[in-house]
């Protein structure tokens, strides 16, 4: 198992490129399911969750081929409509085949997901989606077993906005006969560009980017080529590198609209910005004023992005509040932060954090994908060495972190042990 070692303290400066968005490639990846051909993937990055999905797909029955940023997928001889429970233990993602699958042939049976690191995340809204667009569901020994002999459209409404669900309803409905309506829709960037992509792929899908998707079924969709969106999460994890080292520094090719939420709370802590088309500049505030924060659904601020700004606020002169709506108990990252003299407590569900004036280096452990980000940003600007174990989890989401952040002047190092 690998482990980062980060000598903290350290100014960075030039310029940090962002790598395409993981949680776009992977629905787009399952979207691909839905055409007879070879459908090509660019600008992906090197990640094992998308090596992961890879896996799943093989096992389906489509070709693969992954090198250098370009993902080439032939769905022409999917077969084998199941998604195993070693490869959705693995990755909760997996579920995603369902809806191409029962749109494609008729039924899929895939693993149930179990919880995770970050709450208990059950699949119910998923599967409500699939049984108003016709289809049968029944779990038995672990799977979800879902058979349609035709989708038909109809009114999807999601209690609670969902990511997961949003896209696999839209991976049905777009084959499914008729209208879908879906309401309180997702309006992540990564489901508009799954969108988007399925719209290539000839689908017809309306109001891409809001609460409200209107969906015409149609009867074939064509296997096509795309560039995948740069990773909004990635962009701001570096950002907030810059921030809680002081460091001026430039994020380049990202879409900074994605992460204006980000923006406006690092402006609030008293950061400024020269932004471009498709790069920040961060000037970053020298006292850091404390920000309260809430995490909500887009355009609100990114549950991916809480544990990041979380530990920025560990450095605020003075106190605030973080809040995560979507994973109310998603603070794992709390204690560990902790060990390196931050001083949080949580209440309520609400992270009470007293600004330190420095942490102290530690060795911690990373606990899941966005907490062991949180983990290096505190390393980077932590006093003294911080050991991070268990960094498999950050090698899910970000594509070589530690060279790139190396390339900005961080002192981490990758360890084998
Ligand atoms: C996706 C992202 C994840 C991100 C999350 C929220 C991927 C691979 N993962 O996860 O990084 O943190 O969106 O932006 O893209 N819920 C239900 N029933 C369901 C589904 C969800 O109650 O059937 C709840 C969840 O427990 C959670 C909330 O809805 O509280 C949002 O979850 P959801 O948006 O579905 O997250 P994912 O799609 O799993």
């Amino acid at each position: 198992m690998d482990k980062f070692i980060i000598r903290g303290g350290k100014s960075l400066s030039g310029e940090i490129s962002v790598s395409g968005a993981k949680n776009a490639v992977l629905p787009i990846m399952a979207a691909t399911l839905l055409a007879e051909g070879r459908s090509v993937l660019t600008n992906v990055p090197s990640l094992n969750d998308i090596k992961s999905m890879a896996h799943l797909l093989r096992v389906i029955g489509a070709r693969i081929d992954y090198s250098e940023e370009s993902l080439k997928i032939d769905a022409k001889d999917v077969c084998f409509p199941e998604a195993p429970y070693e490869l959705v233990s693995k990755m909760r993602a997996s579920v995603w085949v369902l809806g191409p699958l029962l749109a494609r042939l008729g039924k899929a049976k895939v693993s149930f997901p179990g919880g995770c690191a970050i709450g208990t995340r059950p699949v119910d809204l998923h599967l409500m989606a699939m049984e108003k667009l016709g289809a049968v569901i029944e779990i038995k020994h672990g799977y979800i077993h879902a058979t349609a002999e035709k989708l038909i459209g109809a009114d999807i409404h999601f209690e609670n906005v969902s990511v997961g669900a949003t896209i696999n309803a839209m991976m049905a409905a777009v084959k499914a006969e008729g209208i879908t309506n879906i309401t309180n829709a997702a309006a992540e960037p990564e489901v508009a560009a799954t969108a988007e992509f399925l719209n290539k792929m000839g689908a017809k899908i309306t109001g891409v980017g809001t609460s409200h998707l209107i969906i015409e079924g149609v009867n074939e969709l064509f296997p096509v080529g795309a560039e995948m969106i740069p990773d909004r999460i990635e962009a701001g994890t570096f950002l907030l590198a810059g921030a809680i080292t002081k460091s001026k520094i430039t994020v380049t090719n990202c879409i900074p609209e994605h992460i204006q939420s980000l923006i406006d709370k690092m402006k609030q802590a008293g950061c400024k910005f020269e932004i471009k088309d498709k790069s920040i500049t961060l000037i970053p505030a020298q006292k850091i004023k404390p920000v309260n924060m809430i995490a909500n659904p887009y355009p609100a601020f990114p549950t991916d992005l809480q544990a990041q700004f979380l530990a920025y606020m560990c450095l605020a002169e003075g106190s605030c509040s973080i809040e995560d709506k979507v994973f109310p108990d998603r603070f794992m990252h709390v204690a560990e932060l902790n060990r390196l003299q931050a001083d949080i407590r949580i209440q309520n569900k609400v992270a009470l954090i007293n600004g330190v004036k420095l942490m102290s280096g530690a060795p911690v452990m990373a606990t899941d994908l966005r907490a062991s980000a949180a983990l290096v940003l505190a390393g980077l600007a932590a006093e003294g060495e911080t050991e991070i174990a268990r960094i498999y989890h950050i090698d899910r989401g970000y594509d070589h972190i530690e060279t790139k952040l190396q390339g900005i002047g961080a002192d981490i190092e990758r360890v084998s042990s």
